[in-house]
């Protein structure tokens, strides 16, 4: 992009400049031109910036929306596009802002999350660290799941960079985002219609079309949320283990659930009932991530996904889960942890065969869950 339209967009954002520049912001939110709001630690401030007025706010947007070749305007009130520094937005602009306009911005951090950060902020144990990295080296397919900002992305991109390094990785994103760390990685973003320009749509599903003719070992979907669900499974189901993608949903039975429709919303000639049995066999592995209320972002669930049993319904297997236990009264921080939950995966063969050093007692139940939910049930 050129600097004269990075510094116009940067003179113009200046009554949030501070914000955009603080590393501890993750996200900016404007609600109009006089009411902003960040996130610092997973936890929603109102702040003191403003812009002078609704024009100032619009003119902004328009730069930015240029910047990418793109227009915002009565015509086309929406945008989604991403800052110089990497930053995604979303605008929407009045009359459908009752607010006047609003806008997120979603900042790009330059310190990527590794799965040593996961651990020390308490999202993920170390067992549960450790058996997501067996699942990549053996090539499972992982659905991460989670609602809007749970850490599905960031999760996506820390599982990449677990990938082993023979292996060669072809990313499909609507709007590049992830940074897999790895030796041999390919990514490809779609592409808008434009009109004026006589461009057409190139879509996730044309770019996987494309990716499976260009020798993948595996395929990442960013974000799965449309007919393209139905090549993911296909890509799953034929040989290139260890493919990926995101969905949003509330827990790992949903996920299943939430792809399966997906799959259905394409022109597909394939049966329900058909299309369902493919997600089951597709899928292996679902990490299911959380937002929770204390603001801490966690990896609630790692379940195994074996299939769909005579009724149709998804056989879901916890693996490991977080418990929460209390909270802190100073902090208000949720205390809990992750663990265990007595279910060994079908795939522990594989973990032997392979000698890896994960044995079958890492998936008993501490005593204290079980006092814990026997107390439950009385
Ligand atoms: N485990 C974590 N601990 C702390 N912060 C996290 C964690 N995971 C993600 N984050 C932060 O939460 C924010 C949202 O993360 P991310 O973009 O991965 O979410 P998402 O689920 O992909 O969101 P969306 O639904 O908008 O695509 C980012 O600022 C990210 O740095
Ligand atoms: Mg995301």
């Amino acid at each position: 992009m050129s600097s004269v339209f990075t510094d116009a967009i940067s003179s113009l954002l200046a009554p949030i400049g501070d914000l955009l520049e603080d590393e501890g912001v993750s996200e900016v939110m404007i609600n109009g031109p006089h009411e902003i709001f960040v996130e610092k630690k997973g936890l929603v401030f109102k702040v003191e910036n403003q812009f002078a007025d609704e024009g100032a706010l619009v003119s902004a947007m328009r730069a930015i929306a240029q910047s990418v070749h793109r227009t915002i305007d009565e015509d086309n009130p929406r945008l989604d596009a991403r800052l110089p520094d990497g930053s995604r937005i979303h605008v929407v602009l009045p009359p459908m802002a009752k607010n006047g306009t609003t806008v997120a911005i979603r900042k790009f951090s330059k310190e990527k999350l590794t799965l040593k950060d996961m651990i020390s902020f308490g999202s993920v144990s170390e067992m549960g660290a450790r058996f997501l990295d067996i699942c990549m080296f053996l090539g499972k397919n992982i659905l991460v799941s989670g609602g809007t900002g749970s850490g599905k992305t960031t999760m996506l991109n820390v599982l990449g960079g677990r990938m082993p390094k023979t292996q060669r990785l072809i990313i499909i994103e609507d709007a590049a985002e992830l940074q897999v760390t790895a030796d041999h990685v390919v990514n490809f973003e779609t592409r808008k219609a434009d009109p004026l320009k006589g461009l057409d749509e190139v879509t996730i599903r044309d770019l996987v079309i494309s990716a499976m003719r260009l020798r993948p070992d595996r395929i990442i979907v960013g974000e799965v949320r449309g007919e393209e669900a139905l090549d993911l499974v296909q890509v799953m189901n034929t040989g290139h283990d260890g493919s990926m993608g995101t969905v949003h949903a509330n827990n790992p039975v949903d996920a299943c659930t939430r792809l399966e429709t997906l799959c259905l919303m394409g022109e597909t000639r394939i049966p329900p009932d058909a299309i369902r049995k493919m997600v089951g066999s597709a899928l292996q592995v679902i990490v299911q991530c959380n937002r929770y209320h204390d603001g801490g972002r966690r990896t609630s669930h790692i379940s195994e996904v074996l299939g769909v049993d005579a009724d149709g319904n998804y056989i879901v297997k916890d693996i490991f889960k977080w418990v929460q236990t209390g909270r802190d009264p100073e902090t208000g921080k949720y205390i809990g942890e992750m663990v265990p939950c007595n279910y060994v995966p079908t795939f522990f063969e594989d973990i032997i065969v392979n000698k890896l050093p994960f044995p079958k007692s890492n998936f008993i139940a501490p005593d204290w869950l079980r006092d814990m939910n026997k107390k439950k049930a009385a």
